[in-house]
């Protein structure tokens, strides 16, 4: 199984372009369920889980053409199949997204349960009884969600009791299709949810209140959409990982073809720590990020919430950076209970951190050592990469698939920017 080995305390620096957003390719790719012979997306991460996600259309029988590894034309006029299996689901959770593509278009499907992961269970009630809500049968199978609308779905109000990102996509392609008026009530309002609505109004659904938490949408009827070319919008989580790189190790660095304003929260708690960041806009949404070294990095506090609050994907980062700053940081995880799994792989390597239920405590200034140390999903991964790089000696950071559902490149990112970095094999 392949590894990554870091080299700690060599000095970084340098540029990097910032890739297209896993969690923005992965909705848009399932709603190109809805449509017809050439939908056409560009700036897709080359990661897996784009990979997992084409994979189960092409076994739906979506046709895919890759122009290159960030560039695809697909073809959706043909299904051949409505079932999302155990094999490719277990993979990649996010699959689910094609549960409300398929029953909106063809009034019935069989998706795969993605059962629990390492983050909590990351259950889909939410999106099970909205779409109930909307005319669907539901029951479970054998591990699979099966769904029926014989007469197809009809538009209706949905209160989510939780804010969820996948749900809100899932209900907001349902309804592209549905019959009449749908609104989404405590919708989440991530910048990869907008740009899901902003591909579906191109192809001529009506979305209003876009980017709030509550949506509305005009159900087409439609049996097939046409969509317009889409780009991918820069990745939030990506960039964040790697000011995280510049942050850890007090280094200049500059981050091109990023959006700055999908960052507000952590660009503000960098400056809060003590970063200087420096931003030049080069096209509306398209900006470079210069973040250059801070004289003393100040302990921070950081609750996670939803959009437009502070990333949880990024909590784990700033964890591993809290370590490095002067004095007592805390970080309480508001949205999934079990996401402190780096916490003891970190304490492995000397990390200073104590846990109370969703609090954590991290004692900065201390010294890291490197070590093995085990990845549990992708974003506690990202955390081992950075505690590698200020760690004394040696890490090695085993189960690194993780790291590759996520960070395109991630070795030749980071070696970009100085880091001594190999992939090798156990
Ligand atoms: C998405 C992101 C993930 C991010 C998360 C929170 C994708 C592909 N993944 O995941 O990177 O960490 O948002 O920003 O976009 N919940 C329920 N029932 C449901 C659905 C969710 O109880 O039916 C709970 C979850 O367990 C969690 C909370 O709601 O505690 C938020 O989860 P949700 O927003 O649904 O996360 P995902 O969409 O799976």
């Amino acid at each position: 199984m392949d590894y990554l080995e870091i080299k700690g305390q060599e000095p970084l620096g340098g540029s990097i372009a910032i890739s297209g957003a896993k969690n923005a390719a992965l909705p848009i790719l399932a709603c190109a369920l809805l449509g017809g012979a050439h939908t056409s997306i560009t700036n897709l991460p080359a990661v897996a889980d784009v990979r997992a996600m084409t994979t189960l259309l092409e076994h739906l029988g979506v046709q895919i053409i890759w122009e290159d590894s960030h560039t695809l034309t697909l073809d959706a006029s043909h299904i051949l199949h409505l079932e999302a299996p155990y094999d490719i689901v277990r993979k990649m959770r996010a699959s689910i997204l094609v549960l409300g593509p398929l029953l909106a278009r063809f009034g019935k499907c069989k998706v795969s349960l993605p059962g629990g992961c390492a983050i909590g269970a990351r259950p889909v009630d939410l999106h099970l009884k909205a779409l109930e809500k909307m005319g669907a049968q539901i029951h479970i199978e054998q591990g699979y969600i099966v769904a029926k609308a014989k007469r197809g779905l009809k538009g209706c109000d949905v209160v989510f009791d939780k804010i969820s990102v996948t749900g809100t996509e899932n209900i907001v392609m349902a309804a592209a299709l549905a019959k009449g008026e749908s609104k989404i009530i405590n919708a989440a309002k991530e910048p990869e949810v907008v740009q899901l609505c902003e591909f579906l109004q191109s192809a001529g659904v009506e979305i209003s209140g876009i980017g709030s938490s509550e949506i509305c949408i005009q159900g087409t009827q439609q049996e097939n959409l046409n969509f317009k070319p889409i780009e991918i919008i820069p990745d939030r989580i990506e960039c964040g990982t790697y000011l995280c790189v510049a942050a850890i190790t007090n280094s200049k660095m500059r981050f091109a073809h990023a959006n700055v304003h999908h960052l507000e929260a952590v660009l503000g708690k960098l400056s809060e720590i003590g970063f200087k960041l420096d931003i030049q806009e080069l096209a509306p949404n398209q900006h470079t990020i210069d973040i250059s070294p801070a004289s003393t990095r100040a302990p921070f506090e950081i609750i996670t919430t939803e959009y437009p609050g502070f990333p949880t994907d990024l909590q784990a980062q700033f964890m591993a950076l809290a370590t490095q700053c002067a004095g007592g940081s805390l970080i309480e995880e508001r949205l999934f209970e079990n996401r402190f799994m780096h916490v003891s792989e970190l304490q492995r390597m000397g990390a200073q951190i104590s846990l109370k239920g969703a609090l954590a405590r991290i004692k900065g200034g201390g010294m890291l050592m490197g070590a093995d140390v085990m990845a549990t999903d992708l974003r506690a991964s990202s955390a081992l990469v950075l505690a590698g790089l200020v760690a004394k000696g040696k890490t090695r950071i085993h189960r690194i698939y993780h790291l590759d559902r996520g960070y395109e490149n991630l070795e030749s990112k980071m070696s970009a920017l100085g880091a001594k970095i190999k992939r090798l094999k156990s």
